[in-house]
């Protein structure tokens, strides 16, 4: 999801091709004359700082989960604005642009800027200071920093995506506004991800693990999806399994619609668990008006009410997505049940 433009430094670096991308990238150097190339050293000093900024964080009390959550999520809201149908120039993705002001962005420029956990690291300023002076793209220093938040906040710092650069800064995306996903179904996730941006439910249901990290608030849509604040600053699958270990009942809004929903008990209210309507349909079939009255798991704990219906699963509607979280999901099949919740 990016607006590649014919350009010889596009390249995939794999941690395989490492050496020979880093060889290639100082050729390539030569010959384009000095213009700035992505090189794997670059990649790879990216990668520690975060690692560094990271480790300052305090990881009990939620400051590194958010720090690398809103990393993610910036390059998340970069690429959902996609939209493969759009007129040329239009499309959108990974070009570093995003309407910070727009409601669904929330949160998104205080990640930017610096602001909102303490001591949060300005990355703005490092990337204006060091990257931007040397002609890395704003939209590919998006993608390398949220690469470096997968593998940093990884198990045992394993999981190296590969990475590929040479994507434009767009200074004006206002033609994208109004394609970030709300959170009301998976009606947002077949538009967002099926029909713009042109990838599977299941591409869908993995991209939608991203929200193991980090947490919500700003948004209104408060909580964590892990199930400590420690974990929620380690890019695991909890994600999938906390999706099916617990007994997800709706938190209702002040209409009495179902706005969230959660497994917190009653005490754990300060810092809620968290699930999206769009994280649980991916598994449970649930009505997108808010009148979902059922739970997940009616053999935990659902608090009572008429909650203490069993959400059916989405097995025979979205047969795609619900495979998939079966197969993200941890080894531990439901040996991790919390009987209080
Ligand atoms: C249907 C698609 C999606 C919807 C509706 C959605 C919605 C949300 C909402 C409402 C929040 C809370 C924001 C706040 O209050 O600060 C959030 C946070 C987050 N989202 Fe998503 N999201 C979607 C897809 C994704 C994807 C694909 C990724 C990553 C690949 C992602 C990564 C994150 C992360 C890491 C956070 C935590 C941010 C932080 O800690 O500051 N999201 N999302």
């Amino acid at each position: 999801f990016q607006n590649q433009q014919e350009n010889p430094h596009n390249k995939h670096i794999t941690p395989s091709n490492r050496q020979d991308t880093a060889d290639e990238a100082r050729r390539l150097q030569t010959a384009c004359n000095g213009d700035f190339v992505f090189t794997t050293a670059l990649y790879e000093q990216i990668q520690t700082e975060v690692a560094e900024m990271g480790n300052n964080l305090n990881a009990n009390n939620g400051d590194r989960g958010r720090f690398y959550g809103g990393i993610l999520r910036l390059a998340a809201h970069d690429f959902m604005d996609f939209d493969r149908n759009a007129a040329a120039g239009e499309e959108g993705g990974s070009d570093g642009c995003l309407i910070f002001t727009e409601e669904d962005n929330i949160g998104l420029e205080a990640t930017w800027v610096g602001e909102g956990v303490s001591p949060m690291p300005a990355i703005q300023v490092l990337y204006e200071s060091i990257y931007e002076p040397m002609g890395m793209s704003r939209a590919d220093y998006w993608v390398a920093i949220a690469n470096a938040v997968v593998k940093v906040a990884s198990p045992n710092q394993v999981l190296d995506l590969p990475f590929r650069y040479g994507r434009n800064t767009s200074e004006d995306c206002s033609f994208a506004i109004g394609r970030q996903p709300k959170a009301n179904g998976c009606s947002d996730v077949e538009e967002v991800f099926i029909n713009r941006m042109g990838v599977t439910w299941r591409d869908a249901t993995a991209l939608m693990g991203g929200h193991t990290l980090g947490a919500g608030s700003a948004s209104g849509h408060v909580g964590i999806w892990d199930n400590t604040r420690a974990g929620s600053a380690q890019f695991n699958n909890d994600f999938y399994d906390e999706m099916l270990n617990r007994s997800w009942r709706p938190v209702l809004d002040e209409d009495g619609n179902a706005h969230d929903w959660t497994w917190s008990t009653p005490n754990n209210n300060n810092f809620p668990f968290l699930m999206l309507h769009t994280d649980i349909c991916l598994y449970f079939d649930i009505p997108e008006d808010g009148s979902a009255d059922c739970c997940t798991d009616i053999s935990g704990n659902c608090r009572g009410g008429t909650q203490n219906n069993q959400c059916p699963t989405a097995e025979d509607i979205r047969p795609e997505s619900f495979q998939a979280v079966e197969d993200f999901r941890g080894n531990n099949n439901n040996n991790n049940r919390n009987t209080d919740g």
